[in-house]
């Protein structure tokens, strides 16, 4: 038998094992964050600063997966790029085997970081998300990860639109 095949049939056994269980075997997962132009360069966002489209960011999420007799994680890296509001959005649905809602905080991780900016807001302040907050409805094993949100800085700070003293 191919690889693919191979694979298919596995996935095929999985999702007659996981039917036969009862429980809620998939999940609908929708992961977002989104990035700005930090223009003052105090890892604020501030009056001045804005959302930045056409951002570049590489996604990275690790899930648990729930079968009858084994505990397995998948991983996984998709690359988004952000729209005209500065989000990015990776959605999911049927992820066999997840149980989104139900899980502890951190059994199902997401994190990005940001890859490249079209504009000239391209110098990385805030790279890479350290953390997430989920929105979780457990009926559903709907879950929604909202990452931190990420920034680039001008290349020059503007001391006329910042003012002159300098922030971390
Ligand atoms: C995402 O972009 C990075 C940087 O360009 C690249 O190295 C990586 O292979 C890309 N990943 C995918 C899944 O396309
Ligand atoms: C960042 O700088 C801007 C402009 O000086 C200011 O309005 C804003 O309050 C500052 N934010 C923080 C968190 O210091």
């Amino acid at each position: 038998m191919s690889p693919a095949g191979a694979a298919i049939s596995a996935a095929v056994v999985c999702a007659l094992l996981l039917g036969s269980s009862g429980a809620p075997s998939s999940a609908e997962i929708t992961v977002m964050g989104m990035v700005y132009c930090d223009i003052c360069s105090n890892n604020s966002f501030s009056t001045h600063s804005y959302f930045l489209p056409g951002v570049q960011v590489k996604m990275e999420c690790t899930f648990k997966v729930i079968a009858p007799r084994t505990a397995e994680q998948i991983w996984f890296s998709v690359n988004r790029t952000t729209n005209n509001h500065g989000i990015y959005k990776l959605q999911l649905s049927s992820v066999d085997g997840v149980q989104c809602a139900r899980d502890k905080q951190l059994a199902n991780f997401c994190k990005a970081t940001l890859i490249s900016s079209p504009s000239s807001c391209n110098s990385p302040g805030f790279r890479t998300t350290t953390d997430q907050i989920a929105v979780k409805s457990r009926r559903a094993n709907a879950c929604i990860y909202s990452l931190d949100p990420l920034n680039y800085r001008p290349p020059r700070r503007d001391d006329a639109v910042c003012g002159t003293i300098p922030q971390s």
